[in-house]
């Protein structure tokens, strides 16, 4: 881990953040020049999340309880295995997973980023991979010059994935189903926790994504059903 320098909270949307936490910026910024300590790992955090989080979920808060607790969870698993272990840092490495479910426009997305720059101002390490299901398959097509599998195992290896929008797309094909079937089940196996979202409700998804799929959610994941209206109607009214 290397050092990272004292951070501009304004730059990276931490004031609100912060604020609902009771995180002070002195913690944060201290200057102990020790790269393992939980405030260096928080800014180190902190600049990857502002690398991956998408412009419009930049300062995106979570306010689920279903998933601040699901990733209190995750930080207590991850430092009782610190302790285990005298690992120098406590880092995500398994847990459960969290299925976010609920109609378009309810704010599942909001709360997956959310749930992302929560996690980096904890100070515990997590290495996040974050896709759509939509873009993953993009990605995984079989084209020339690329490792398909080299590309799958970045999804199904990541420590921690955030799975937007799966069951999103209206048709699925026999290598869409391939791919949520091999990608699913090898992160039940490992437990690595996955944070998926999609907009089908609970009847359909076994329907949408079949039995085997449908089985290995149940099991390892919580799931939280947003409702309400759309709130991207909603601003534009
Ligand atoms: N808790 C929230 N506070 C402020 N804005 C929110 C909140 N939740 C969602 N939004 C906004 O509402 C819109 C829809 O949210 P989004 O998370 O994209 O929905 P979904 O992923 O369920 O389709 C977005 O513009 C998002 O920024
Ligand atoms: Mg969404």
């Amino acid at each position: 881990m290397q050092w990272i320098p004292p951070i501009n909270p304004k730059r990276f949307h931490l004031e609100e953040l912060l604020a609902a936490r009771d995180i002070s910026l002195d913690w944060l910024n201290s200057n102990d020049l020790d790269p393992h300590s939980p405030a260096n790992i928080a800014r180190h955090s902190i600049t990857k999340a502002a690398e991956i989080i998408p412009f419009h979920y930049r300062d995106a808060v979570t306010d689920s309880p279903e998933v601040l607790s699901w990733l209190a969870e995750l930080v207590a698993q991850a430092r009782d295995d610190q302790a285990g272990r005298g690992a120098p840092t406590a880092t995500v490495t398994h847990g459960r997973s969290l299925l976010l479910l609920g109609p378009t426009g309810t704010g599942k997305t909001h709360q997956a980023y959310g749930a992302i720059r929560e996690l980096a101002i904890t100070g515990v390490a997590a290495t996040w991979v974050v896709t759509t299901a939509a873009d993953m398959y993009a990605a995984l097509r079989p084209r020339h010059g690329i490792d398909s599998e080299a590309e799958f195992r970045r999804y199904r290896n990541a420590s921690i994935l955030l799975l937007d929008d799966l069951g999103a797309e209206r048709k699925p094909t026999e290598f869409t189903e391939e791919v949520n079937f091999r990608l699913i089940n090898w992160r039940y196996e490992n437990q690595l926790p996955t944070l998926i979202t999609s907009n089908l409700v609970p009847k359909e998804i076994s329907a949408r994504l079949g039995d085997r799929v449908t089985s290995r959610l149940i099991e390892m994941c919580q799931r939280v059903v947003f409702k309400g209206p759309d709130r991207r109607r909603g601003e534009a009214a």
